[in-house]
Formats: structure tokens, sequence, C-alpha cells
């Protein structure tokens, strides 16, 4: 029999967070013989406390009786047409009800109009990143994607399955990346023979930079975006997990220019990652071969019929109930998505707020040390091992990440993996004394939950203590 070759497939890098996951097992069976509690500062996943979908099921089943009952269906044996959709084949762009309903309630949370027909059904954030990628890959040319230097692994793991694809990095200070950076590598990717389509980023909640971009920063991005002619991708699962007061909240690059931003919105940290529901939204036209302007929401729309053919009906229906809410006997659309989010919020708030109050108890009189950022959104902070020339010097590699399991029972992440090849090489040193902390995820709820997200963040301070040398 001939072997099976594939002469120009590559074997992609797995990513440290895979890897960690996949090695977790091992660790928490090795931490355990050794009689260490393991702590969770690693998963980015959602908290299980804010997830038990019982709740929802109900407020689904209820909403659905609710549809029946308005098709006027009183004979149980006569199929609803909403049940019939929703295990049927659909328009790639899927039930209109559902699209516009999120449209309505997230254009008043955005003061936006959005048009449902630009709404894209995605299999979640992930989705809509590979539609956006996808769609400029065709042709062919060779491809450079502008983003922040460290970036979502999720988003370099897609970039890296074209191999006429590429990435340009801007290097980030506390208030995101650097205008002028990425400015300049635009233009270098230009002379280099590259089609510069976009910026990806996660401007809310960076994952994993660990803070938000301020207002004027995002600003000089969209200028710069604008002068040279580039869209802005902008990725936010973590809008609504916002920290920040109302009135101090930075607006979404979709609310500032709707015409330069192709917006990626997930249910899964409002609602749930199962039935991963997302929308990719532009307003945006793009210049096509001979001059012609078309919508790029209608050239994803034509991507996606070929990529998906169609996202579950079933699970955009349930999504369209979690955006009703009942009144009386009825359901009435939700007003807005933050009372939602709310609440998730409490979680995550009572969380970050022990993370930063015992980082700042145990390590506030060692800033020498170490730093970390303050999250305005989102699942994490980044912790940095300063280096200064005070204390033992700590390298952030995977030897020191597995120590910190076998000796402490801590599981972080390290930064370097999310910092793209160019970032690497521009700076062999790049994220090699930084760890992403998380403070998302448990496996115990209520009390129980905050008692051991505090004994966890003192684990790591007195591990970082112990490595530089401080106790
Ligand atoms: C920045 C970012 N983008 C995308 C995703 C994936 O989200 P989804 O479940 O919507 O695919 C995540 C998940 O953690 C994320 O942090």
């Amino acid at each position: 029999m001939a072997n099976l070759v594939a002469p120009k497939v590559q074997q992609q890098a797995v990513s440290v967070t895979r890897k960690m996951s996949a090695s977790l097992p091992g660790l928490r069976e090795i931490a355990a013989q050794r009689g260490l509690k393991v702590h969770h500062l690693g998963a980015g996943y959602p908290h299980p406390e804010v997830t038990d979908p019982r709740g929802f099921l109900l407020h689904q089943e209820a909403y659905f009786e609710h549809l029946r009952e308005r098709e006027g269906l009183n004979d149980p044996d006569v199929l609803p047409e909403y049940l019939r959709e929703a295990y049927s084949y659909t328009d790639t762009l899927g039930p209109i009800s559902a699209r516009q309903t999120f449209a309505n309630v997230y254009g008043r949370d955005w003061n936006l109009t959005l048009n449902p027909e630009k709404l894209i059904p995605t299999v979640g954030a992930s989705g809509g990143i590979n539609l956006i990628c996808s769609m400029f890959e065709h042709p062919g040319q060779p491809v450079a994607y502008i983003t922040d230097a460290p970036t979502y692994a999720g988003f370099t793991a897609r970039v890296a399955l074209c191999q006429h694809a590429t990435i340009f990095s801007v290097e980030m200070d506390g208030e995101g990346p650097s205008p002028e950076g990425m400015r300049a590598q635009i233009r270098a990717a230009r002379e280099q023979g590259y089609f510069v389509p976009f910026y990806y980023t996660v401007p809310d909640g960076h994952n994993p930079g660990g803070f938000s971009f301020s207002q004027q920063r995002r600003e000089a991005v969209l200028e710069v975006a604008r002068d040279e002619g580039i869209l802005i991708v902008e990725d936010a699962p973590y809008l609504y997990i916002n920290f920040a007061a109302p009135q101090d909240r930075a607006k979404p690059f979709l609310s500032m220019a709707p015409d330069q931003t192709v917006h990626l919105f997930t249910g899964s940290k409002i609602g749930f990652p199962g039935p991963r529901v997302g929308f990719l939204y532009s307003e945006a036209e793009l210049e096509i071969a001979a001059g012609e302007k078309v919508p790029l929401s209608e050239l994803a729309l034509v991507e996606s019929s070929s990529e998906l053919l169609f996202h579950s009906p079933g699970a955009l229906r349930g999504f369209e109930a979690l955006l009703h809410e009942r009144s009386g006997d009825d359901f009435v659309e939700r007003q807005s998505i933050w009372p939602l989010a709310e609440d998730k919020l409490v979680v995550y708030r009572e969380n970050r707020q022990i993370l930063l109050e015992v980082l700042e108890r145990e390590l506030g009189s060692y800033k020498d040390y170490f730093s970390w950022t303050i999250p305005g959104g989102g699942f994490f902070t980044v912790f940095t091992f300063l280096n200064s020339g005070k204390g033992n010097m700590v390298r952030t590699d995977d030897a020191m990440i597995e120590n910190m399991v076998m000796e402490h029972g801590l599981v972080v992440i390290p930064m370097y993996d999310f910092y793209p090849k160019d970032a690497r090489q521009r700076d062999p040193g790049a994220g090699m004394n930084q760890l992403r902390l998380s403070f998302c995820f448990s496996e115990s709820a209520g009390q129980q939950r905050r008692d051991d997200m505090r004994e966890a963040v003192e684990a790591f301070c007195q591990a970082a203590k112990a490595l530089v040398g401080t106790t």
C-alpha cells in the first residue's frame, strides 16, 4: 500500500495553554502525592459557579413555550414553527429573530443602530477570527496581520495555519499598542510585499495583556488605521466583563468607527461557551477586483456559507431566549446585556479584588522586584519579575512553570508563548520574566471559592518571594 504523503504540510506547534491543560492531570497527581493543594491561577475558563446551565435551560423552555403560544397553537400534535426551524437547514444568516433581538439589545448598549442583515453568525469569537482571516487568505497573496505583542494565542494559532500569512507585531505600554510602532509595522510589511488587511486586538480585558486600552490610545490607533487604510478587528469577549465604573469605560472601536471595524461578539463569557454563539459585525466596505466596492459583511457571508453552511439555529434561538426576560406571563426583550453580565461579574469582581488585595498586601513593599497589571476587564493580570538587579534573576520558562506545580501546587501560565515570533526575534527575552495569572476559575463555589482564591494568591506570593530570594 502506498504511503499517504503531504509534503507541504507542517506540524503546528502546540500552545503553552494547551500543553498546560494536557499535562495538568499528571501534574495534579504529582502535587497530590506530595500533599500539595492545587491552586488554579492558570485556566482562562468561565467560573463554574456562574455557568450552571440549569437555570438557563428552564428559562429557555419557558421562552420556547411562549413562542408556541404566540404561534396560536393549541394542538400539541402540531409542530411549532420555531421548533421545526431549530432542527432544520437554515440560510447562512440563521433565524432573523435572534439577529434582530441581538441588534436591538447590543445597539442600545453601545448607542448604535445595528443592521441585522450584517450580523454574521460565527462559532464563538474563534469562528469570527477564522472567518476574517480566511477572507483575506484566499487570493494566495502574502498577507501580514498587525497585532499586539503579546497577543491572543488563538489568533497566532489561526494565523499559523496559513503558510502565506505572517504576523507583524507591535509593542504595548500600559495604555495599548504604540501608534507609531503600528504605523511602522504596516509600512514595513508593505515594503516587504505583504498585503495588510487588518490589525487584530482585544481592547477590553486584553488576553493575555491583563489591561484595557485607554480611550486616547484607541483614538490614536483608529487614526493610524484610517490613514493607512486597514481594518481593526476587535475581539470583544470581555466587553461586559468590565470592572470600570460606567462613566470611566472606554468605547469599543465598533461604536467609534463601525465602518473601519470588524467586531467579534461572543456569547461565551456573558452566556455559555458550549452553544458556541458568536457574531461578526462590520459596516466596512472593501474595494475588490476591478475597483468594485462591496460590503465586507457580504464577503463574510459568502465565505461563511462555504465554511459553515449555517450555525445551529437551536443555539441561536437559545441565545435569543437569554436576551429576553419574563414580565408577568409574558416575555420581553431585555433593555440591556449589562444585568446579564452582572450575574457573572459578582464572582469575577470578588476574585479580582482578592487577587489585587493579596498581591498588594504581600508584595506591595517589594515594588523593585515585582509589578502586575490592574485589569480593567477580563480574566487576567500579567505579573512581571522586574529582574532589576535586586535579588535572583527569574526566568519564567517551562522548567520554572513545572516547578511551580511540583513545589507549590501552583498552576500559572508563562507569557513568552503569547509573543509572536517577530517580537521574540526583536527581543529574545520577551515574556521570559512574566506570568499570566487568571482569577476566573477555581473548582469551588461561594465562601470556599473566596478562601481558595485567597490561599492561591498567598501561595503564589510566597513562591515569588522565594524565587527572588527575599524571604
Ligand atoms: C481574546 C479571546 N478571543 C477569543 C476567545 C475564544 O472565545 P469563543 O469561546 O467565543 O470562541 C477567547 C477565550 O478565552 C479569548 O480570550
